[in-house]
């Protein structure tokens, strides 16, 4: 069973190609996150848990959804990555969740994708022709990636240095505290009021007033809300005025 969190849609299509070569079948972790649902999630095939990296690791709120689900049938999982190519110490802390859970970590993949974090100066975006060469690299990757899961072999994972644990595991909390926040988020004229932005949220973290989104209190950035406003009517500050609000499907 794949399971994947997926903002704007990078993650989601490295999910789907998976499923579709290994013929398992592929569910989004959206709505279970977002009401906390817990229902025990049973398969006799691996688990594939499919996540975005935020801050050089899987985002908070999915390792804290994966820590309170019980998984049953299988206990084998992999971890497939999606990141703008840096994915941090995010096998070692997934490694720890499904340890923990006696299940048998059988490694993970990472996919160099296209960057995603436009309201961010530290990732820029990347330009079109480069999107498409890390979307095509990745789609060829999921060959290689999804034989050695049907074959059941182990993914090689590659070596975290102590220094990447030292440095991460206090740097993301200041990132997300002194970085992540909302205050600047706005919607212009163009805002439908049509609440897609509070349905993707996956932190239940905008509120819809007088048909116009709110943004309630910190978030992950993840930009599910401002990648697929279907106007292109959210901003951030002064950081993202004219600029395409990346998604994957606009370059598929
Ligand atoms: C809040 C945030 C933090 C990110 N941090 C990293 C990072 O530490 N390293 C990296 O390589 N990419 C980073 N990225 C880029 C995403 O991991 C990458 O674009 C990912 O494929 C997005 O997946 P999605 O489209 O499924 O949401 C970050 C993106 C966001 C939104």
């Amino acid at each position: 069973m794949i399971l994947y969190f997926s903002a704007t849609g990078n993650t989601k299509y490295i999910a789907e190609l998976l499923a579709d070569k290994i013929g398992d079948e592929c569910v989004d972790l959206l709505n279970r996150i977002k009401k906390d649902d817990y229902t025990p999630l049973h398969s006799e095939k691996p688990f594939i848990i499919c996540a975005p990296i935020y801050v050089c690791e899987m985002p908070r709120f999915m390792g804290r959804y994966l820590k309170n689900q019980e998984f049953t049938g299988s206990r084998d999982v992999y971890c497939i990555f999606t990141s703008g190519g840096y994915t941090g110490i995010a096998g070692t802390l997934a490694k720890g969740i499904f340890r923990r859970k006696k299940m048998n970590y059988k490694g993970q993949a990472e996919f160099g994708m296209p960057r995603n974090y436009i309201i961010s100066d530290h990732y820029p975006l990347n330009d079109r022709e480069e999107v498409i060469r890390r979307i095509e690299d990745s789609r060829q990757k999921t060959d290689a990636v999804a034989e050695s899961i049907r074959n059941g072999e182990r993914l090689k994972t590659r070596y975290v240095f102590l220094f990447e644990k030292v440095v991460t595991l206090p740097f993301n909390p200041v990132w997300v505290k002194y970085k992540q926040q909302t205050k600047k988020f706005y919607t212009t004229d163009k805002c439908l009021g049509c609440g897609k932005c509070a349905k993707l949220c996956p932190l239940n973290n905008i509120r819809m007033t007088d048909k116009r989104p709110e943004w309630i209190k910190s978030c992950a950035h993840c930009m599910a809300c401002i990648g697929n406003c279907p106007v292109q009517a959210i901003e951030y500050g002064d950081k993202t005025q004219n600029k395409v609000k990346y998604t994957i499907d606009k370059y598929l």
